[in-house]
């Protein structure tokens, strides 16, 4: 069985998100979602609209989604990796090159294109001008 991991917020989950775990679980068996908790995001400088139980339970409620888990700070990757025996980490490519250290760890690193023209920070600008 081939394990994939991704990180990330997933607020407003939208169509990039989608298009980016549809990847993801295609390029294995079983896809584990480390999905950002409100402290992280607030280290962080990020606050997302949803709550972490909310984010959550929208992921666990997608097909690709096998298991999500707290991503609770920058360190815990290696730890992740070997815990949940992770074949391949995936992230989008806004990230490219920044996780390559954990090829060192024994995991494939793959970057996938982003979906163009949306992305949770777009949504709130646009409909804070309606
Ligand atoms: N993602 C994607 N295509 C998009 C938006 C996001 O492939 N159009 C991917 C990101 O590259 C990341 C994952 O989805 O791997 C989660 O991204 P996240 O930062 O939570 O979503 P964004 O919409 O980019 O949020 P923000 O605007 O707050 O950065």
């Amino acid at each position: 069985m081939k394990r994939v991991i991704t990180y990330g917020t997933f607020d407003l989950l939208h169509y990039g998100h989608i298009n980016l775990l549809k990847r993801a679980k295609a390029l294995g068996d079983y896809l584990i979602v480390a999905l950002s908790t409100d402290e992280f995001n607030a280290l962080k400088g990020k606050k997302s609209y949803f709550s972490y139980d909310k984010r959550k339970a929208l992921l666990e409620a997608i097909r690709y989604v096998d298991l999500v888990i707290p991503e609770e700070n920058w360190e815990q990757k290696v730890n992740d990796i070997h815990e949940y025996h992770v074949d391949t980490f995936v992230i989008g490519n806004d990230w490219e090159g920044k996780f390559d250290f954990l090829k060192k760890e024994g995991c494939e690193v793959i970057y996938l294109p982003r979906t163009p023209e949306i992305s949770t920070t777009q949504i709130k600008t646009s409909l804070g001008k309606n």
